[in-house]
């Protein structure tokens, strides 16, 4: 039996969750800028000892540094990546998070990393098919941090899943998110963007771990970005890393099309090209990045 829980609840239980460091939010700030370079990142870390310190450790983790120690920040930065950067920083930022068991999916332990980080890989790689510009980089940001909202909410939804899972199918909702939001009064991605602004993301990751379910009800001008994380969070389930009862529950939305110009042989390369890099990140972080 669950019931309705209230604004203030969530507020109360955001309010437990570690604030992420003000490194972590002026990387987001800079992935959505246009022109940045890894020298910019690299700036923001070095102010940053603790990050700088778990980065390094993480890169002469022995599947990256193959074997040479690396001692340098601007090293390991050029070594690994943007991508890796991100994963290595929010993995560690955001770890109590994505490390979450999310009973109320029953689903396993690192799912939510393992989606996140897919749905990641993959918007970054949707994104130059948008038909108005979508900043890859934006997009990578938004995708690792979407769900974030789900870690939160499991706790309510304990005890939910069977007769969540039989309600979206009989077709009782249109969702699996219109379901959670029917029977607690929230759903994960209202709580997301409330822990978002809690976090002081910038913009527009709190609008899109809002709308990524439902991008139409977003901003018009957000809807390209919308849509591709959207799309990238269905790939993201289609290739096998779901959070449980959720997974394929939540409905494609058919505009996307209006906004991105793929063709099947494009999905195709674009699974490909994900599960690639997936599996390249994951062997990479080795456990090191990976949350404990
Ligand atoms: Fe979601
Ligand atoms: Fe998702």
């Amino acid at each position: 039996m669950t019931t309705q829980i209230t604004h203030d609840e969530i507020l109360a239980a955001i309010k437990k969750v570690p604030l992420i460091p003000t490194s972590g939010t002026q990387l987001l700030q800079l992935a959505n800028q246009k022109d940045h370079n890894l020298t910019d990142i690299i700036n923001i870390i070095k102010c940053d000892a603790a990050l700088t310190g778990y980065i390094l450790k993480t890169v002469n983790s022995a599947a990256m540094s193959r074997g040479k120690e690396i001692t340098s920040l601007d090293r390991a930065v050029s070594l690994v990546g943007e991508d890796m950067i991100l994963s290595i920083v929010f993995s560690e930022a955001a770890a109590q998070l994505f490390h979450a068991d999310l009973d109320g999916y029953a689903a396993n332990q690192g799912d939510l990393w393992r989606h996140n980080l897919r749905s990641a890989i993959a918007a970054k790689k949707i994104a130059p098919y948008a038909k108005l510009e979508v900043n890859p980089d934006t997009a990578f940001t938004c995708g690792l941090m979407h769900d974030l909202g789900k870690a939160i909410i499991s706790h309510y939804l304990e005890g939910t899943t069977e007769e969540m899972v039989a309600a979206v199918d009989h077709g009782d909702f249109k969702d699996y998110s219109v379901a959670e939001h029917e029977k607690i009064g929230f759903n994960h991605s209202e709580i997301g963007f409330e822990l978002a602004k809690h976090w002081g993301l910038p913009e527009p990751l709190p609008s899109v771990i809002r709308y990524h379910h439902h991008p139409q009800e977003g901003n018009i001008e957000l809807q390209p970005l919308l849509f591709v994380v959207h799309l990238a969070d269905i790939v993201s389930m289609m290739t096998g890393s779901g959070t449980g009862a959720d997974s394929m529950r939540h409905s494609i939305d058919p505009a996307y099309s209006d906004y991105i110009d793929l063709s099947r042989d494009d999905i195709a390369r674009i699974i490909f090209e994900v599960e690639i890099e997936f599996n390249t990140i994951m062997s990479s972080l080795s456990g090191e990045g990976e949350p404990k």
